[in-house]
C-alpha cells in the first residue's frame, strides 16, 4: 500500500505544485516508486512536467466522472509518472456534487494501483472544494506548503479545521505530515518571524524551509523538476533533504 500524501493549501501560489514535483523527483531519486496526481483544473503539475494538457484525450476528469480506470491515464513525464489533469476537471467539481459517495471517488480510483507505488503525491487546487476533499479523503497524510508571509499563515486555521472535519467524517487515518515553509528569504526579518510563529503553532511538525529562488519557475518553464534542471542547485538539495525528512516521518 502506497503512502498517499495530499499537498494542500486553499491559498494560491504557495508552492503546492512545485513541492509535489520536486519532492516526487527527490523520492524517485531515492529509489521510491512515485506517482504524482494532478488534481488541479489549472493543470500546472502536468504543464510543469512538459505534458500538454490541451493534447490529452483522457485525464483525471474521465477517471472521476466516467469511472475510467486510473491505469488508463497514468503516463510517463520525463523520469516521473503522473496522472495528468486538464481544464475539464473544473467541471468535475460540479458533476461530483450529485454523485453518491462523492468524497471517495478519487480514493476508490487510486485503490487498484496503490500497491504499485511507494508514494502517491496529490497536487490539490487552491480551494477547499470537492477535489481537495477527495484528495484528503484518499490520503494517509497531508503536507501543507506555506509561503513565508504573515498573510499566508492566516488561512491555516481554516485549513486545519477542514482537515479535522475530514478526519471525523470521511478519513480517520488522515495525519498531518507537516508544514513546509516555502519562498523563505533568510535576509528578511519578517520571514524569520513567520518561521518562529509557525514553529510555535506546529511544534515538531515543521519541515526545514525551502528558500526563494527563481530557478523553480525556470525549471517549471523547462518542463522539469529542479533536480534534473540544475541538480546541484540549493533548491534541489533542499527538496532532497525534505525527501529524507518525509521518509523518516
Ligand atoms: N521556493 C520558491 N522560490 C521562488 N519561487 C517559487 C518557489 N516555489 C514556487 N515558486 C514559484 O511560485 C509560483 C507558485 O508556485 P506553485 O505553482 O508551486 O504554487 P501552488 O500553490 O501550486 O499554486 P496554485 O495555488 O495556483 O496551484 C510558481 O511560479 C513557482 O515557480
Ligand atoms: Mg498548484
Amino acid at each position: 500500500m502506497a503512502r498517499i500524501i495530499a499537498l494542500a493549501n486553499q491559498k494560491g501560489g504557495v508552492g503546492k505544485t512545485t513541492t509535489t514535483i520536486n519532492l516526487g523527483a527527490a523520492l524517485r531519486e531515492r529509489g521510491r516508486r512515485v506517482l504524482l496526481v494532478d488534481a488541479d483544473p489549472q493543470a500546472s503539475l502536468s504543464a510543469a512536467l512538459g505534458v500538454d494538457p490541451g493534447a490529452l484525450p483522457r485525464s483525471l476528469f474521465e477517471v472521476l466522472t466516467d469511472g475510467l480506470a486510473v491505469g488508463e491515464v497514468i503516463q510517463a513525464a520525463g523520469e516521473l509518472t503522473i496522472v495528468p489533469a486538464t481544464i475539464d476537471l473544473a467541471a468535475a467539481e460540479v458533476q461530483l456534487l450529485n454523485e453518491v459517495g462523492r468524497e471517495r471517488v478519487l480514493s476508490d480510483a487510486l485503490a487498484p494501483v496503490s500497491a504499485d507505488y511507494d508514494d502517491i503525491l496529490i497536487d490539490c487546487p487552491p480551494t477547499l472544494g470537492i477535489l481537495t476533499i477527495n484528495a484528503l479523503t484518499a490520503a494517509s497524510h497531508v503536507l501543507i506548503p506555506v509561503e513565508c508571509h504573515f498573510l499566508a499563515i492566516r488561512g491555516l486555521a481554516q485549513l486545519m479545521q477542514s482537515v479535522e472535519k475530514i478526519q471525523r467524517r470521511t478519513n480517520p487515518r488522515l495525519r498531518l505530515l507537516g508544514i513546509l515553509p516555502t519562498m523563505y528569504d533568510p535576509r528578511n526579518v519578517h520571514d524569520h518571524d513567520v518561521l518562529t510563529t509557525l514553529g510555535a503553532e506546529f511544534p515538531g511538525k515543521m519541515f526545514q524551509p525551502i528558500r526563494r529562488s527563481v530557478r523553480f519557475a525556470e525549471s517549471a518553464l523547462a518542463g522539469k523538476p529542479i533536480l534534473s534542471y540544475e541538480g546541484s542547485h540549493p533548491g534541489a538539495q533542499a527538496y532532497r533533504h525534505l525527501a529524507e525528512e518525509v521518509l523518516r516521518a
